[in-house]
């Protein structure tokens, strides 16, 4: 899904247009927060007793997700969207830094939420060299697995996304499985092999 794309949602339907629009406006935070419940706890065994000294949301959106990593980890967090008409959409917070161009340097733990299904070709692939240039330690992933996807939002198999990863020096591996709105979501921990 292109730049130009999220940019019309996020004109149409404001900061529900990083989420599944199927998700009814006033339930929106109510299942952001039911999601955090469970990637928080993946976060955390990925992570083991260590906790990054530096962070990256790759792709963070209007920073629902970024928001609570950064509360969670107590840790200032750098949260990456190319898309401004999403990012100004982010709550100003001073232990986050949100930006639209990639951020240079590198980072402990590299978190990536919903940002993989909507690339494809050489976007995706971009996407996947520029997280394993800046992953130091640990990449936390969740995407759409198994059988569904769009035109627009793909799903890919575990095994798609451990060979895109293999490619470029990164080590993917599940460790957890839910359900969102009935569609599945693989996440992933993948380290520098
Ligand atoms: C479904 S939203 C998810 C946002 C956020 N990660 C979340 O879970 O709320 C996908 C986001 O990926 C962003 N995006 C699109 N192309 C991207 C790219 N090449 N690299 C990083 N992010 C991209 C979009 O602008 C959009 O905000």
């Amino acid at each position: 899904m292109g730049l130009e794309m999220w940019s019309a949602r996020a004109q149409q339907y404001g900061r529900r247009a990083v989420g599944d629009l199927n998700i009814p406006e006033d339930h929106f935070d109510a299942a952001t927060d039911m999601q955090w419940d469970i990637l928080w706890p993946l976060l955390q065994g990925a992570m083991g007793g260590w906790r990054p000294r530096t962070a990256l949301d790759f792709g963070c959106g209007m920073g629902r997700f970024t928001g609570l990593l950064c509360r969670d980890l107590n840790r200032f967090v750098v949260g990456y969207e190319p898309c401004v008409d999403i990012l100004t959409l982010a709550d100003p917070d001073p232990a986050i830094e949100y930006t639209a161009e990639p951020p240079p340097g590198s980072f402990d733990l590299i978190f990536c939420s919903y940002v993989l299904g909507g690339l494809e070709g050489s976007d995706l692939t971009d996407a996947c060299a520029y997280v394993s240039g800046a992953l130091d330690r640990l990449l936390f992933l969740a995407e759409h697995i198994g059988e569904g996807g769009s035109e627009n939002w793909r799903f890919r198999s575990e095994a798609e996304y451990a060979a895109m990863f293999a490619a470029v020096g990164v080590k993917l591996r599940r460790i957890g499985t839910y359900l969102a709105l009935g569609n599945e979501i693989g996440v992933f921990e993948g380290r520098p092999a």
